[in-house]
């Protein structure tokens, strides 16, 4: 967990550094990231599954130079889904074999892009799709490996927009009604391919075992009746991502050993099942490595009572740093942090400068009823899925991410200006 003490004078300290000496050097808003922390996560995953089986870190979730060069210094993979995360990756140096590109829309120039390099799993999505690597594969003299992306139908008890292997929705080809099967079919049929397994990924913040373990069942079901129509034992399977973590106390995430046995048992079981020699496995955790590792500073800046009901709390950001509150009604805790205070609890919501009501951090929220302009507040958990989903909506500036380091901080994506914001605007 990362390093979080309070100083003498009642202020929050992270990896040894003063909560209100990173305001004061870096500004508020910033996401503030424990380095120690993140390093640590990504080796419990990799101890957790071991030789025999591979951990992609999902980019999606966040990513920067530094992040590609921890994950590469920990013998993580990467999984990227866009020509921005692939440039970024290649940028900071992670070798192409250990990355795999993502997408439901790739477009031709970013597989030529990932083909050219040398990535080394590209996760087919759709029929055009395989024709498509094919085809660039094909032009490039080069035989790509790929995975095929099955929907397994498995409702996973997370918000609708973040389940993804219940069969109506856009992503992956469905195994029901045989269009996995025939996209196999077809894929063992072109030279420039090279078929190693199945992908499934049912949805994300999920804390129950029970739909990986019918995902699991599912794509080894389609491993045997790949062997059994085309004698062929495909190598690899690969599960997703979408393991939860905990935003508020009542969050039981799982811890990846549990996670890793839960897999490995379930995916051996099944193939000893079928007589089928046991594939390698592989995950793409991004939340439950990097969510964790960061929490968001800002700086309170006005305050409004409404008698009977609650406080407003507004902050320097809002939902262009955090849109994970107005868009899925995530839940978030918040502490007071530049100080310490005895005052009475007072229900709050902490919300955001921009100009619209449903700019929300932290809907419910217990703070000291003496809260002042000033005051620090920290949000915890927003090391996924917020600085890669911040906007510059009504012009905002995306918040830095301040990486913290055994007494040291730096940051690893610095704060936007209006410099950068005007240098796109070319009107
Ligand atoms: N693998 C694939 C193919 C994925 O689509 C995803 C996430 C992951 C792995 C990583 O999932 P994780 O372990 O981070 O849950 N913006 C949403 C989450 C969208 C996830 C999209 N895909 C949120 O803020 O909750």
């Amino acid at each position: 967990a990362q390093t979080v003490a309070r100083t003498g004078e009642g202020a929050v300290a992270v990896g040894g550094l003063d909560v209100r000496a990173l305001a004061e050097e870096f500004g508020t808003p910033a996401y503030v990231l424990d380095e120690a922390d993140f390093r640590a996560r990504c080796r419990a995953w990799r101890d957790a599954f071991g030789q025999d089986a591979d951990v992609f870190y999902a980019g999606k979730a966040f990513l920067s130079r530094a992040v590609v060069r921890w994950l590469h210094e920990e013998g993580l993979n990467l999984d990227v889904c866009s020509g921005g995360e692939l440039a970024t990756a290649l940028a900071a140096g992670m070798p192409p074999e250990r990355i795999a590109l993502h997408g439901n829309n790739k477009s031709t120039e970013e597989i030529a892009r990932a083909v050219e390099a040398g990535v080394g799993r590209i996760v087919l999505d759709s029929f055009q799709e395989i024709a498509r690597v094919a085809h660039v594969a094909r032009a490039l003299g080069r035989r790509q490996p790929v995975q095929i992306r099955v929907t397994v139908g498995v409702e996973a008890h997370t918000h609708e927009f973040i389940a993804t292997a219940h069969e109506d929705q856009k992503f992956g080809l469905a195994l029901a009604g045989g269009q996995a099967a025939e996209a196999v079919r077809r894929v063992l049929g072109l030279e420039s391919l090279e078929l190693t397994g199945i992908h499934s990924h049912i949805g994300s913040q999920i804390f129950d075992m029970a739909g990986f373990e019918v995902s699991a069942r599912r794509v080894v079901g389609l491993l045997t009746e790949v062997r059994d129509e085309h004698g062929v034992e495909l190598p690899e399977i690969d599960l997703g991502g979408g393991l939860g973590i905990a935003y508020t106390p009542e969050d039981d995430p799982r811890e990846p050993h549990e996670i890793a046995k839960a897999l490995g048992d379930i995916v051996t079981r099944e193939c000893e099942a079928a007589g089928l020699a046991v594939p390698r496995l592989s995950v793409e955790p991004g939340r439950a490595i990097v969510g964790p590792t960061a929490f968001t500073l800002y700086e309170v800046g006005t305050l409004k009572e409404l008698e009977g009901l609650r406080t407003y709390v507004s902050v320097d950001g809002g939902m262009s740093d955090n849109i994970r509150t107005a868009l899925y009604d995530a839940e978030y805790t918040v502490a007071l942090v530049s100080r310490s205070s005895e005052a009475e609890p007072m229900l709050s919501r902490v919300v955001g400068k921009h100009c619209e009501s449903g700019d929300i951090v932290v809907r419910d929220a217990f703070l000291p009823a003496d809260l002042a302009p000033g005051d620090l507040l920290a949000v915890p958990a927003t090391g996924a899925y917020c600085r890669s989903m911040a906007s510059n909506y009504n012009h905002a500036l995306r918040p830095p991410v301040v990486a913290v380091r055994d007494g040291q901080a730096r940051e690893i994506v610095r704060r936007e200006t209006e410099e950068d914001l005007l240098r796109l605007d070319v009107g």
